[in-house]
């Protein structure tokens, strides 16, 4: 079925972890539909002994190439989702360049695998920190503009089917993407009255490279406590979902078709998360 299009004409879309994978998809797929774009990224490794490679500032540069390519301006800052400087000032070059804000995906977030009582300190504070806190943070950057501009809007939060469900290894990162859906629907009854609205969207293995971390063939078979986890409940087969399985979904819960739609845990995972 064909896209609609032009449905974010004139408006502004603010996305974290955008410089490779779903982010830039998503930038591409906001501009492609009339969307100006802030993009952030760190653009560097933010967990010591993780398996899949960090993305980085030539990958940034891509996604700046991409929007640019569809026509729209794109304001891209190399920043941490940990640094609330470091948001604030890009959204705020943001916003003096393009006149508004309407649209947040709180995209950002890194993974590792361990069993629970054996995650590293350090990844279990980071996982933390930028999984959750980091969305937090985002926040904090977004809503004070949306609610200057007037213009109501839709903030969606990238959780994942570890934010619905439990999965072994995946304890430390489970609880951030659980914890993201208490902070959309505290957050939801907060912003409703300035015509905010705040989901969340709950990815399955989704074809990236944290998706495609080559660490997890690896538990999987050392470990058949994880087989099922990962692949034996999942209606639609066990093929990886692409980044355009998640921007469909996305571009619909941002755009005015789903302006009575709020407070929601979408899952785009091939029925992954199902009970
Ligand atoms: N790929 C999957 O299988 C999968 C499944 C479910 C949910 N998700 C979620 O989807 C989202 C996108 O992941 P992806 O698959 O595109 O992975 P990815 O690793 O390709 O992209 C994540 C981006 O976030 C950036 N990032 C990490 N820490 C950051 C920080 N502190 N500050 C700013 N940027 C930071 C990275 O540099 C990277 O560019 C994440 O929230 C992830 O948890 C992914």
């Amino acid at each position: 079925m064909a896209r609609s299009e032009g449905r974010f004409e004139g408006k502004v879309v603010f996305i974290t972890g955008a410089a490779r994978g779903q982010g830039r998809a998503h930038a591409r797929r906001f501009a492609a539909e009339g969307a100006n774009i802030i993009a952030v990224d760190v653009c560097a490794p933010v967990l010591p002994d993780v398996s899949y490679e960090s993305a980085t500032v030539e990958d940034l540069h891509e996604t700046v190439r991409l929007v640019e390519q569809e026509g729209r301006g794109i304001v891209a800052h190399v920043a941490d989702v940990r640094d609330q400087a470091s948001l604030d000032a890009a959204v705020a070059e943001g916003v003096d360049r393009f006149g508004r804000l309407d649209v947040v995906v709180a995209n950002a977030a890194v993974a590792s695998y361990h069993l629970t009582w054996e995650v590293p300190e350090e990844h279990w504070a980071t996982v933390l920190d930028v999984n959750l806190t980091g969305v937090w943070r985002t926040v904090k950057a977004s809503l004070p503009a949306m609610i200057e501009a007037g213009n109501g809007g839709a903030i969606t939060f990238i959780s994942s089917a570890a934010g619905l469900r439990g999965y072994s290894y995946l304890g430390h990162y489970a609880a951030t993407k659980h914890g993201l859906v208490g902070l959309m629907r505290s957050l939801t009854l907060e912003v409703g009255q300035y015509d905010i609205r705040v989901n969340s969207l709950h990815p399955g293995a989704v074809d990236t490279v944290m998706g495609n971390d080559p660490d997890v063939p690896r538990i999987i078979a050392e470990d058949p406590r994880t087989t099922g986890a990962y692949t034996g409940q999942r209606p639609l087969g066990g093929g990886a979902q692409l980044t355009d399985d998640i921007s469909n979904a996305l571009l619909w819960l941002s755009s005015d078709e789903a302006r009575m739609v709020t407070g929601i845990t979408l899952p785009i995972d091939a029925g992954a998360a199902m009970r």
